[in-house]
């Protein structure tokens, strides 16, 4: 039997388009309250209005940022039962012409904002006492590789290493 997501607090990160913002409409549309992040505050408005959510403009690769966003949720939603950390980027680059630029960039980005964003909700994910963290991952690097993806596989690969239970106790 499927328990009913109506009336929960919900955080999607790089919520304004794409799988994001997927992900926020299906909460919207089952009674959570949302709030959605990205950088781009044009593109949030947008889809903030069109599902009827809650908007945040933070870069979610700062540490800074996400302590805002897990403060905005406070405020707003009144904590966080779910956080979708989904923001990521995917730069196309052949291997033999990636710089160490575009590595710190993909890994720097796809990386960072999976335990940043996780670690800065922590605190109201294990005050809600039903905290679920959802990682958008991909095909691409813990199954499959893909030319030009080899630093983006590289990144979501590494969230799933990165997406290892801790005990309630080493999280509250
Ligand atoms: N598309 C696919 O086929 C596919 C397949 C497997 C997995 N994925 C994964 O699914 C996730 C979403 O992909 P998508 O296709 O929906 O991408 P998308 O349409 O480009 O959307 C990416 C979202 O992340 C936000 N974002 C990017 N960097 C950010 C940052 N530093 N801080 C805050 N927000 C940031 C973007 O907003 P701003 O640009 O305004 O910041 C946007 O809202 C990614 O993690 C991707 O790796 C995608």
């Amino acid at each position: 039997m499927f328990t009913s997501i109506a009336g929960r607090a919900v955080v999607v990160t790089g919520g304004s388009r794409g799988i994001g913002k997927g992900i926020a409409a299906v909460f919207a549309c089952n009674g959570a309250r949302v709030l959605i992040t990205g950088r781009s505050e044009q593109d949030l408005a947008a889809t903030a209005e069109e599902l009827g959510v809650s908007y945040l403009a933070a870069d979610v690769a700062s540490k800074a940022d996400c302590q805002l966003v897990a403060g905005c949720a406070a405020d707003r939603l009144g904590g966080i039962d779910v956080l979708c950390a989904n923001a990521g980027i995917f730069p196309d680059t052949r291997l033999a012409d990636i710089t160490e630029e575009d590595i710190d960039h993909v890994l720097g980005t796809n990386l960072k904002v999976t335990i940043l964003s996780v670690q800065a909700c922590l605190p109201l994910l294990a005050r809600s006492g039903r905290g679920r963290v959802i990682l958008t991952s991909s095909i691409t690097g813990p199954i499959t590789g893909y030319p030009g993806w080899t630093h983006y596989g590289a990144s979501k690969a590494g969230q799933l290493g990165f997406m290892l239970p801790e005990s309630p106790e080493a999280v509250s």
